[in-house]
């Protein structure tokens, strides 16, 4: 089974040109299989990935904007196996130091510009430092991550209440926060 995974090379078999939606598929794919086995964590990053490409496209960002937010989502955790296999766990900071160079390493071999690597990069390397946010990709990142983790780690309304004052700034990132945890009174 396990090797079954490997060995199929779908993303190679898809129709992706090279300036086309397609290649967001492929690296989607690339970390699905990256992650092979860690169902926990594919879920997360597809979630964090779809909610981040929703966000971006209701903020109406740009189109190379909205690339580097959908790559960044989908890399966002890809420092985790190695912050384990080096350190014996993965706190945010570990994270960030493993993360960007596996990115890197990822997209590269993809063939993504190195402006869009360098910034997906950056936001690997600081999508758990919430000060000095420096760009709407960067926010909304860090607003989608939370929406999946402030459910998968069950956080209590009084914490999801804390983080939603002290992190979220988007109208979208505030609104998908609403219509996920409000309390529905009728
Ligand atoms: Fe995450």
């Amino acid at each position: 089974m396990e090797e079954h995974v490997r060995q199929e090379p779908y993303d190679r078999q898809l129709e992706c040109p090279a300036d086309g939606p397609g290649k967001t598929d492929r690296l989607l794919l690339a970390m699905i299989r990256y992650d092979a086995g860690d169902a926990r964590r594919i879920q997360h990053l597809t979630k964090v990935y779809e909610y981040a490409g929703l966000m971006g496209r209701m903020e109406r960002l740009k189109k190379e904007d909205q690339e580097i937010l959908e790559a960044a989502a989908i890399v966002h955790d890809i420092g985790i196996h190695r912050s384990e296999e080096k350190y014996g766990r993965n706190t945010g900071r570990y994270q960030e130091i493993e993360g960007p160079p596996e990115a890197e390493k990822l997209l590269a071999s993809q063939g993504w510009p190195e402006t869009v690597i360098q910034r997906v990069s950056y936001l690997v390397g600081h999508h758990h430092t919430y000060t000095d946010i420096d760009g709407m990709d960067y926010q909304l990142l860090v607003e989608a991550d939370f929406l999946v983790n402030l459910f998968e780690e069950g956080a209590l309304p009084e914490t999801r209440e804390d983080v939603f004052r002290r992190i979220f700034r988007t109208e979208s990132g505030k609104y998908l926060f609403q219509q996920i945890f409000s309390q529905k009174t009728e």
